[in-house]
């Protein structure tokens, strides 16, 4: 069960027309736990009907409820597909709101690259103009070897964010990653969120979906939709077998999925990149990935946000939320993902994402081999904060990459 927060109010209707009042304080894929007015409680609720979630006046959905006992509402959400739409886009606000007011990094907060020594120039004699940061990526020039990683913003705060994100990757020159887009191949009527690229023709985008989908036997057509609706440069799938297993709903079955990646990369006619989202990717299924045709990994290490952690938190089940304790740090550190996968496959594009902060830490990562960095939360809440406080944050970290570029010599 995920917990509602804030507590979402609800209107709920028992079968002998009687009507109670109350909150939706957690719900799961199957039931909703609610908390009744006290002022009803001299009316015992029983045999729930429906219940509407939000107010009179502006009702978000109507659940139909099969049985009910005290405050355990159960529902089937397969016979209702507006459920599966409504928990899809309240799991990704609480992921946002999780994300923006709480620690949700690994606590050791070791991403390997605090190991890394680049050299030492004491006396570079050079011209601080001439420091150049571009670099080519994926068949385009960029201003800097960063790019924002892809980051759903959820469904309310989803296109301001977006849009924020967006801006500051286009002033910047550098790429830009969706976050999953899954909710408006569900439901169009998600889908500009995503379509940054009208007002940001220019934008280097890429798409996004997870490995969940490719169960689907219609996972190319998916795929092929994912890109033609935002426009896409190049397609991201993110692996993110840890965050699955640790909630309760997640996906427990990827049998066949590597061969299906391959599938992808055949055919959709751009760049195909796989990305772990946490707990980085090793060698041997890179190797594998590489075999069926990928040809570019963004090694998602652990150091940065960590997502058994988030999910964790998403929980009021205490095994759960143990859970997300328990895997927190898990994961292979961002550094020694990007050394290992430059030795063993020397020609694949790698981006370094994981608790990348500031523009030392880029260098260090193009300084093992990484193609490009990606960076995640630390622009997610700055969009969040203000317009144009990502913008700003990239500035200051291009800076640095110049900084470090200048005392390094690299
Ligand atoms: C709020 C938020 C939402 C995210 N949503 C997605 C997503 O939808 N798809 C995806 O591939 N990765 C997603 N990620 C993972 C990031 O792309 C990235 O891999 C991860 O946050 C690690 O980078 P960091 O340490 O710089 O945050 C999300 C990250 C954050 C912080």
């Amino acid at each position: 069960m995920i917990q509602v927060s804030p507590h979402l109010p609800l209107t709920a209707l028992a079968r002998d027309g009687q009507t109670y009042q109350g909150e939706l304080i957690a719900i799961s894929e199957v039931s909703a736990r609610v908390e009744w007015y006290k002022k009803d409680l001299s009316l015992k609720p029983t045999d729930i009907q429906s219940i509407l979630i939000g107010s009179d006046s502006n009702p978000s959905i109507v659940f139909k409820i099969e049985s009910s006992m005290d405050g355990l509402l159960s529902f089937d959400k397969d016979s209702q597909p507006e459920i599966r739409d409504f928990l899809h886009g309240l799991r990704k606000s609480q992921h946002l709101d999780i994300c923006a007011n709480h620690d949700v990094e690994h606590s050791s907060r070791r991403n390997g690259f605090e190991d890394v020594e680049l050299p030492v120039l004491a006396l570079p004699e050079t011209a601080w103009a001439d420091i150049d940061t571009s670099v080519s990526f994926l068949g385009r020039i960029f201003s800097a070897p960063i790019l924002i990683t892809g980051m759903t913003g959820g469904v309310a705060q989803g296109t301001i964010i977006n849009e924020r994100l967006a801006e500051a990757a286009t002033a910047h020159n550098i790429p830009m990653g969706v976050g999953s887009q899954r909710m408006a191949l569900e439901n169009e009527a998600h889908a500009d969120i995503f379509r940054v690229k009208r007002k940001y023709p220019k934008l280097f985008l890429i798409g996004n979906i997870g490995i969940g989908q490719l169960r689907s036997k219609d996972y190319l057509d998916f795929c092929q939709r994912a890109v033609d609706m935002i426009s896409a440069d190049a397609l991201a799938i993110h692996v993110n077998v840890l965050q699955e297993l640790i909630q309760i709903e997640g996906d427990r079955d990827f049998r066949g999925i590597i061969d299906k990646i391959g599938h992808v990369t055949t055919k959709i006619n751009l760049p195909v990149i796989v990305k772990e989202v946490g707990v980085g990717l090793d060698v041997s299924t890179a190797k594998r990935l590489a075999e069926v045709g990928v040809s570019c990994f963004d090694v998602g290490g652990s150091g940065g946000t960590s997502w058994a952690l988030i999910e964790g938190l998403r929980s009021i089940d205490p095994i759960i939320r143990r859970r997300g304790e328990v895997f927190r740090n898990w994961g292979i550190p961002t550094a020694k993902a990007v050394r290992d996968l430059r030795q063993a496959l020397p020609k694949s594009s790698i981006i370094a994402t994981g608790g990348v902060r500031d523009g030392l830490t880029v260098l260090k990562a193009l300084h093992l081999g990484a193609n490009m960095a990606g960076i995640g939360l630390p622009l997610m809440r700055a969009a969040i904060e203000g317009a144009d406080q990502s913008s700003k944050l990239l500035g200051a970290i291009i800076e640095e990459i110049k900084i470090a570029k200048m005392c390094s010599g690299l």
